[in-house]
């Protein structure tokens, strides 16, 4: 196998193939398997492209070469599998040249193109593995993580009948958190994400999206005040065609957002402040891959907000005290609030005088403080700041006495009061204040989680070595229920003055090595945000303490999705897994 010209090796002779059958050699970078039939002689790389095996051991009949590990079936004329949840070949030209067979060494597949359809394969028939395998490729082949996470955007908001859900809240949570990551897990997160959103449509119904009304749009206003009544009624049709026939019509981001915030915040914590949250991401998603996707996008919202349930319908909500009719009556006051000034915070102390009175037991102080502190030109994204701060308050003092589920009621408010933050900070409105007040209620109604209330991390209390903060969280990561004593090693190492890029990586590594689980990866992502808005003060500080409180408290899990991720990552390094896996096998057995 020597003599090349150009990217052609000559590479065995044709009566050596056919007498043996099978043949490998070593060519560039690869290990090529020669595979003779007939009179035709067949090259593909060697190692299966599901998990490794040699191909040289596996059974040709017929032009169809069949895998002997999970027995994936290949045509080796084009290289495609008739197993979708394995891979297509690299196959390579083959030239019989008088007696001796060439190779060219430039696979026949466009790998960029064939990538791409890969990934797309993966999310139809939601395959983690290949999944894997392409975002390690796509970036690999230098694609832009925003390309792969339009594919997904896309895919997920045609899919699924029920709209905007979990799984496309997690992919735009991962692709929030991609820069807080070490650059080695950011891959992980894509992976993570579109898989969490192809587990979420398998098996769903696709939406056919309703049509925009013909010719030219009612004006704004009108289209803002009926798509509002639409949602009011849960007419999902009549707020759906609205809503399409708003991005239609070309209306700026801001007066759209204003028709879907109204809305969200119409009735009280509207699907246990689900419906306002995914507004919020599906805004986010949109910065991220552009307005073009509106349309799809913000109306796969409308399920969520015409079905959810209002908290004017929960009886915590009403009794003993009836905290709706307290926020009406808050509500008829915000009219007469002064538009916040961003340039000034008026007469406002700040969040510390605020923040104990949300932390109180007297709901009328809350609506009251609130209502001073925007009487006082606090800005008005600084005061639902304040709230989302309290609520992660709740979480870094939330008592190990109470019952494992109510982490998520804590978690709820504190992720809605985050996605209000977030959303009033590009789109203020007096219509999203309510949510502000929402918020506060909830933050109220969660007083319970903290009686007794966990002791705050003490100071001078033991963080290890904070040169090795990262192996130090991993390993109490490992153990069950670590709770304080990660808190303690978040704040002595934030309190010791620690470059917060590490702990953000350290704490996003600990996510994603475990099994997915929505609220924790929602909790991680809003926690990173605040902590970013609030950084160096204790607001901050708070934040990420309740994020590896709350993380600590749900690990370690199986990380069976961690172990797909590890072999696609291997063997996308080109390293043999196959003879690895097998020898733990055996060794095993
Ligand atoms: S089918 Fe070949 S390694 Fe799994």
């Amino acid at each position: 196998m020597n003599p090349a010209s150009g990217s052609w090796l000559r590479v065995a002779r044709v009566s050596d193939v056919q007498a043996a059958g099978t043949m490998v050699i070593r060519a560039g970078r690869y290990t090529i398997a020669l595979f003779a039939e007939g009179d035709r002689i067949y090259a593909i790389d060697n190692r299966c492209p599901h998990m490794g095996f040699p191909l040289h051991r596996g059974t040709l009949r017929e032009g169809l070469l069949t895998c002997h590990w999970h027995h994936a079936r290949f045509d080796l004329q084009t290289g495609g599998t008739f197993d979708l949840w394995a891979d297509d070949l690299i196959v390579f030209p083959v030239e019989i040249r008088g007696e001796e067979v060439w190779v060219n060494l430039h696979p026949r597949e466009d790998r960029h193109a064939q990538t791409r359809a890969r990934l797309e394969d993966g999310l139809k028939h939601h395959l983690p593995l290949v999944l894997a395998k392409s975002v390690l490729r796509l970036l690999d082949l230098g694609e832009d993580p925003v390309e792969i996470f339009r594919i997904g955007l896309e895919f997920g908001v045609h899919y699924r009948r029920a709209g905007w859900g979990p799984g496309l809240t997690i992919l735009t949570a991962m692709m929030n958190m991609l820069p807080y990551l070490d650059p080695r897990d950011r891959p992980r997160a894509l992976y993570h994400g579109l898989d969490a959103m192809a587990e979420d449509c398998e098996g769903a119904s696709p939406r056919f999206p309703i049509r925009s009304l013909p010719g030219p749009a009612s004006d704004p206003e009108r289209l803002h005040r009926w798509f509002r009544q639409f949602v009011e009624v849960r007419d999902a049709e009549g707020a759906e065609r609205c809503l399409a026939s708003a991005v239609e019509a070309g209306l700026p981001p801001v007066v759209i957002a204003g028709m879907i915030f109204a809305a969200a915040t119409d009735h009280r914590y509207i699907a246990v402040g689900h419906a306002l949250d995914f507004a919020n991401k599906a805004f986010e998603a949109l910065e991220i891959a552009g307005w073009q996707h509106a349309g799809p996008t913000l109306t796969s919202l409308v399920p969520i907000l015409v079905s959810g349930e209002r908290m004017e319908e929960n009886a915590a909500w009403r009794h003993p005290v009836d905290l709706v009719a307290l926020l009406e009556q808050a509500f008829e006051i915000l009219p007469t609030i002064p538009a916040a000034d961003p340039a000034s915070k008026g007469k406002w102390a700040g969040p510390e005088r605020l923040i104990p009175v949300l932390l109180g037991d007297q709901p009328v102080d809350i609506v009251e403080a609130l209502l001073e502190a925007l009487r006082e030109g606090a800005p008005w994204e600084e005061v639902a700041g304040t709230v989302a701060a309290a609520a992660a308050l709740r979480i870094v003092r939330f008592s190990m006495n109470n019952e494992f589920s109510d982490w998520d009621t804590a978690l709820h408010t504190f992720s809605f009061a985050s996605a209000v933050h977030q959303a009033m900070r590009r789109f203020p409105s007096r219509a999203l204040l309510r949510g502000v007040f929402d918020a506060a209620m909830s933050v109220y109604l969660d007083r319970f989680l903290n009686i007794p209330p966990a002791p705050l991390p003490e100071e001078g209390s033991a963080v290890g070595d904070p040169d090795h903060v990262e192996e130090t969280l991993q390993a109490l990561l490992n153990r069950q229920a670590a709770v304080q004593e990660v808190a303690s090693v978040v704040a002595g190492y934030l309190r010791a003055g620690g470059e917060a890029s590490r702990l953000l990586a350290a704490l996003g590594h600990g996510l994603l090595r475990e099994d997915r689980n929505f609220h924790t990866i929602q909790m991680m992502e809003a926690a990173f945000r605040q902590f970013s808005i609030w950084r160096g003060t204790p607001l901050g500080d708070w934040a990420l303490i309740a994020a590896a409180r709350y993380l600590a408290a749900h690990v370690p899990t199986r990380r069976a999705q961690e172990q797909t991720y590890r072999i696609a990552e291997r063997l996308h390094r080109g390293e043999r897994l196959y003879e690895e896996l097998a020898g733990m096998e055996q060794g095993e057995r």
